[in-house]
Order: structure tokens, then C-alpha cells, then sequence
């Protein structure tokens, strides 16, 4: 059960460092272009985290940029931005969050023999003088700052406990320990942190941090066994997204906290878990990642009771079989919020209900898209308004592909043809006519003749946004383009149209990559 505030005490208290927009932004495939980082990041803001690790600055123009506004826009937590431990990559970390009411930097360097010896090139003096350059740099510019040991638990415990004390003793206020391969597990985990807190002395002046990847599935109970013997910072992704097997989940972390507080002897966290389902939704949809559907917390299976004697426990008393109630992660029904006469005052309303704060324009254009799909659909719920919002925003309509038109043609056992009017982000119509066995591949072979793509569609799937016959569509592709493979996902009452939509973003985001591989190798 959940501890109540007065009973909370401040020793206890776990920070949340979410990194979904960095450790999670580097998961193969996953392209989140500015607008759609501010609207996680808003998110996870609502959610409570602590801290937001916004980007890795010197990775890219794009990454920098991401990390400006987030530190500009997002108001509450601290805004985080990643440095190796050099001067040019703290230096562009420092221009990425230094607008932040909040500012942090977070500079590592590995401290593994593998990693030295082939990474790095250095040996345990060179670590050592460059991790404090880096840390002495970092506070010289950043009233916050977080140093890693990367590959920590690889590493020798006696070398990592040198370095810390050498960060801390140069000013840092956060030490992570990062799990980096996901290799170690909780009981050895333990003893290495208690080896750490017992010759580091300084160690319990700062706040330490676990950061636990999930190669081995243990990310979370690794994160957890860090709690127990007195870290007090997690660093996790919405989903358990990131590197490889991802990182530890947040909504796992925090609904552990919440459902066993008690028998961790009163750990609890800052979370506003009514809306990790929100959140979770958002990141599935924006970085194309599908959730599994028996995922913990919130996998669509995670509160359905589908057998016949489960069903009756919980009828009776949901005690029986929920450890956790539907609720409390923000998982309610859906209600009716707008119909298709509804207007812009209901709508501003309903979308400022669900968190959305728009300003004219913006409003104009969700208006618009309101008012397509209700001329269409008839009514909206919440989860359909949540999902058409999220939709909106992946569009750059500046710089993105739009269908403008869409019609189709075939009959059953026939080859399938297709016909599209598409918006180019120079602002002219190109048209394009395609065939195929099945109008998926018609849409694909209009959608490239008309704006000179190529693409192979590698994933596809379609899922319904609500319940019902009338449900929104929500349309699914991984394709490769240019040698490269790109997700896009497109909502639409009609899901071929959805479709569409789909492998247009897919296209605009390689159009997008390959302009930033552009730049990146001109130098501009
Ligand atoms: O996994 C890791 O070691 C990291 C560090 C950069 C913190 O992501
Ligand atoms: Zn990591």
C-alpha cells in the first residue's frame, strides 16, 4: 500500500532520473524530431520525474537542439544533457541545458579494463586525470552535475571507488553506477555498491544512482537491490525503452514503490502515477515501439482478467487477483468527451482537461483535425482525442510529406491499385499511381512514385485506438529506406489511409536523417 505524505520520509525518497529521451532515443530506429521530445518531455513533467535526460548534445544538431528546448520549454524537473568527459562534448551539453531553470550535466567515462583497453585507449592514470578534467570543467559551468563510471559493474570496484572519490571530491553531486551491458545481478550488485559506500567515505554525502540495462531481464530487480542498500536516484526509460534489451522500466520502478512501499522499509518516489498510461501510449506511439501485450504495468493484458474464474474473484472482490487497481496508472474507461458538433471552446476544453496546453495556431490546426475525423466518425472519447493529438503533433508541417488525397481501386482476387496526391515540404501537390498485390502495396508504390521514394515495407500491423467497429485506426511501419530502416505510425478513421500516413512519416524521417548526415558531413 502506498505510504501516506506524512509518513514519508525525505531519506527515503527516490529521485526519478528518466533518460527515455536519450538512453531510450538511442534504441535502434526510434527518430523523435523536436516537437515530438517537448511532448514527451511535457509528459513526463506531469508524470514527477526529477530529473529529464534531454538528449546527448554533441551527438548531433538535431540532439542539440532537442535538449534547448526541452531545457527552454519544460518547467519542473531538472533537464539533463550527456558529455563523454571532454571539454568540446561539456561544453556543447552545457549550451543544450543551460536555459534550464534547472540545469544539469552528466559526464562519463569507462572504468572497465575491456573498455579502456579498446574503447578508449587509456589506461587507469588516463581515466582517472581525465575524469576529474572533466568533472572540475563540468562544476565550473553547471550548478548540477552527475559523473558515470560506464561499464561500472565490469569493472574493478577499487578503481571505480578511486574515481568517484575523486569526482565527488572535485564536486559532484550525483555518482551513477551504470549496469552498462546488463550483466551484473541483485545480490552481486549489492555487495559491489556496499563495497563502493565503504571506501568511498564521501559517498554518503552525494546522492548515488544505479542505471540498469535489462540485457539479462533483471534491470528492474537490479535497480530495486541498488534502493535497498541506499542508492537513491534510478535512472529509467518509459516502457524499459533504450540500448538493446532497453533499461529498467519506469513505470515498474514506480509501481513497485507504490505497492510495496511498506516492505522496502518506506522507499517511495515523487511519481504521479495516474498518468504513466498516458505516458506509456505516447512513447509506444511516438517512437513507434509497440508494447507487448502482456507488458507489467502496461501491456493491454496487465488489468484484463480473461479467465472465466479470475473474472468472478474479481467481480466479487478485486482484491482476489489485482495487486494494483486500474486507476491508480491511469487506466479508465474511455468516456465520451466531443461529437462532430462539439466546437472549438469544447475542444480547447477537452484537450486542456487532458493536458494539452495549445496556443492559437496550434488550436486552429487541432480544430481542423477534430472536425475531419468527427465529420467522419461521429464521436470522439478521450483515448481517440489523446491518440489524434499525438498524431498532429508528429507532423512537422513545415518540413513533412502530407496526404492530401487518397482513393483506391480493386477487387477481391485482383492485383490491388492505388492513387495519391501528396504535399511535398516545398509546398507543391505531387501525384502518384501504384499497384500491387494488396492496397498496402499500392499505397507504397503510389506514395513512391509520386515523391521519388523506395522503400520496403519490413512491419506493418493496425490497431484500433478504442473499443468498437467505429474505433480510430492506428497504422504501424518499419521500412527500410536508403539502406536505413525508419518507423512511422499514422491514425485515421479509415486505416489504409492511416497506412499511408504511416509510411509517409517513415519517408519524411529518412528524408530528415539523411539532411542531418548531410549537414553533419559538411560540417554545417
Ligand atoms: O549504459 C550506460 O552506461 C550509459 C551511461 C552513459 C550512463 O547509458
Ligand atoms: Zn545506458
Amino acid at each position: 500500500m502506498p505510504a501516506d505524505d506524512a509518513s514519508r520520509d525525505d531519506a527515503k525518497r527516490v529521485t526519478f532520473f528518466d533518460t527515455t529521451l536519450r538512453d531510450g532515443e538511442q534504441s535502434p530506429r526510434i527518430h523523435l524530431n523536436l516537437r515530438e521530445k517537448v511532448e514527451i518531455a511535457q509528459q513526463l513533467a506531469r508524470l514527477g520525474v526529477d530529473v529529464i535526460e534531454a538528449g546527448f548534445p554533441i551527438s548531433s544538431p538535431g540532439d542539440l537542439e532537442g535538449v534547448q528546448a526541452v531545457a527552454r520549454e519544460v518547467e519542473g524537473p531538472t533537464i539533463a544533457g550527456l558529455a563523454r568527459a571532454n571539454e568540446k562534448d561539456i561544453a556543447v551539453a552545457w549550451e543544450g541545458v543551460r536555459d534550464a531553470a534547472r540545469p544539469r550535466i552528466h559526464t562519463f567515462i569507462a572504468t572497465s579494463d575491456i573498455h579502456m583497453a579498446h574503447k578508449l585507449r587509456m589506461d587507469r592514470a588516463q581515466v582517472l586525470a581525465t575524469a576529474i578534467d572533466a568533472v572540475k570543467l563540468a562544476v565550473s559551468l553547471s550548478p548540477d552535475v552527475e559523473f558515470s563510471c560506464e561499464d561500472a559493474t565490469r569493472s574493478d570496484p577499487a578503481f571505480v571507488a578511486e574515481v568517484i572519490g575523486a569526482a565527488i571530491a572535485e564536486g559532484a553531486g550525483t555518482i551513477n553506477i551504470p549496469d552498462t551491458v546488463g550483466y551484473t545481478m541483485p545480490t552481486e550488485f549489492q555487495r559491489f555498491l556496499l563495497e563502493l559506500y565503504e571506501r568511498v567515505p564521501s559517498l554518503e554525502g552525494v546522492t548515488l544512482s544505479v542505471h540498469c540495462h535489462n540485457d539479462l531481464g533483471l534491470a528492474v530487480a537490479n535497480s530495486l537491490a541498488g534502493m535497498e542498500v541506499g542508492a537513491r536516484q534510478v535512472e529509467v526509460c518509459v516502457n524499459g525503452i533504450g540500448e538493446r534489451a532497453g533499461n529498467a522500466s519506469l513505470e515498474e520502478m514506480a509501481m513497485i514503490l507504490r505497492t510495496r512501499a511498506e516492505d522496502l522499509g518506506g522507499l517511495w518516489s515523487g511519481i504521479e502515477t495516474t498518468e504513466i498510461t498516458r505516458a506509456s501510449r505516447m512513447v509506444s506511439r511516438l517512437t513507434g515501439y509497440e508494447i507487448q501485450p502482456n507488458k507489467a504495468i502496461v501491456g493491454r493484458n496487465a488489468f484484463a482478467h480473461e479467465a472465466g474464474i479470475h473474472q468472478h474473484g474479481v467481480l466479487a472482490n478485486p482484491l482476489t487477483y489485482e495487486i494494483m487497481d486500474a486507476q491508480s496508472v491511469g487506466l479508465m474507461k474511455s468516456e465520451l468527451v466531443l461529437g462532430k458538433h462539439s466546437g472549438r471552446h469544447a475542444l480547447r476544453q477537452a484537450l486542456t482537461d487532458l493536458g494539452y496546453e495549445l496556443d492559437a495556431d496550434a488550436l486552429n490546426e487541432a480544430f481542423r483535425r477534430f472536425k475531419e475525423v468527427a465529420d467522419r466518425k461521429g464521436e470522439l472519447t478521450a483515448m481517440d482525442l489523446e491518440a489524434l493529438m499525438e498524431d498532429e503533433m508528429r507532423v512537422d508541417h513545415a518540413h513533412s510529406l502530407e496526404l492530401r488525397d487518397i482513393s483506391f481501386a480493386g477487387e477481391s482476387g485482383e492485383k490491388a491499385t492505388a492513387r495519391v496526391l501528396v504535399r511535398g515540404s516545398d509546398g507543391e501537390e505531387y501525384a502518384g499511381e501504384g499497384a500491387g498485390d494488396g492496397p498496402v502495396a499500392a499505397i507504397i508504390g503510389a506514395i513512391d512514385a509520386a515523391v521519388g521514394s523506395a522503400g520496403t515495407l519490413l512491419e506493418y500491423s493496425v490497431s484500433a485506438v478504442t473499443d468498437g467497429p467505429d474505433a480510430l485506426g492506428e497504422a504501424r511501419v518499419l521500412c527500410e529506406l536508403n539502406g536505413r530502416q525508419f518507423t512511422g505510425q499514422g491514425v485515421s478513421p479509415d486505416v489504409l489511409e492511416a497506412s499511408a500516413i504511416a509510411y509517409l512519416r517513415a519517408v519524411t524521417a529518412s528524408r530528415h536523417a539523411d539532411q542531418t548526415e548531410r549537414m553533419a558531413e559538411s560540417g554545417v
